[in-house]
């Protein structure tokens, strides 16, 4: 059983120790991060996931940015650790952090990162879509949280300096409901076993009608 919570203050240390675990060093060098500083976090997108030994096996989080005149949400660093990578933790922050961006009425979601993964959750290419150089077009992937929300969005990416999001944002950060609002998850090991026990089950049945007597 694993908890999913937004991140606060108090996990801050332990999510940079996992983003320095798990990326090359000088990983704040990119340019990516240039968007990010000074900028408030999404709050209520930035997860952690701990076990059931309180200790944080991954971590996402979410800031704004501008597209041109349109705001999105830029998605990462996100990251799990080195000894639980391929067990579907980063899958299962992946979904659930976009669930809740979907739910909270963000339209479009953006981020710098390998297809072959971020495909599975939906995400493409944004060809009109530039990031600061130096940065790969291939990897500059989109997803439309609302129908054709990226359509018509062009141009360079900037950090999201619009005061009143920036005002709202850091009043969100500040809402004592924030650290509250955890989920339990399954190991998606245990979920798929589930499905799978369940689906024998039913396979061993008796045939409708048939009493075990028989
Ligand atoms: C990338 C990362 C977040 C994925 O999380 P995870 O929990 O390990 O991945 P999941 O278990 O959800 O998914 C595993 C699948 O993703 C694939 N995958 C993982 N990283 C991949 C990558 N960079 N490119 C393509 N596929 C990748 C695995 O091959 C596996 O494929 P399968 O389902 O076909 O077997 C994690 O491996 C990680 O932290 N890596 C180091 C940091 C990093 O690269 N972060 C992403 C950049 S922002």
């Amino acid at each position: 059983m694993f908890e999913i919570c937004p991140e606060t203050d108090a996990d801050t240390y332990e999510v940079e120790a996992l983003y320095d675990l798990c990326f090359a060093p000088g990983r704040t060098a990119l340019s990516s991060y240039r968007l990010r500083d000074g900028v408030p976090k999404v709050a209520d997108l930035c997860l952690v996931l701990r076990d059931q030994y309180n200790t944080m096996l991954a971590a996402i989080r979410y800031w704004p940015v501008r597209v041109g005149e349109a705001t999105a949400l830029l998605l990462g660093p996100v990251a799990v650790h080195p000894t639980a990578q391929g067990e579907g933790l980063g899958g299962l922050l992946m979904r659930d952090s976009l669930t809740r961006a979907r739910t909270l009425g963000w339209s479009r979601v953006m981020l710098v990162g390998d297809a072959p993964y971020y495909s599975r959750f939906g995400f493409s290419r944004l060809d009109d879509v530039e990031m600061p150089p130096p940065t790969n077009p291939d990897r500059v992937l989109g997803l439309e949280l609302k129908p054709d929300a990226w359509v018509g969005i062009k141009g360079l990416v900037t950090r999201e300096e619009a005061g009143p999001v920036l005002a709202a944002l850091a009043e969100i950060a500040e809402l004592p409901h924030i650290g509250n609002a955890c989920v339990e998850v399954d190991h998606p090991r245990d979920a798929a076993e589930g499905e799978t026990r369940h689906g024998d089950e039913q396979r061993e049945e008796p045939p409708t009608g048939a009493s075990p007597d028989q």
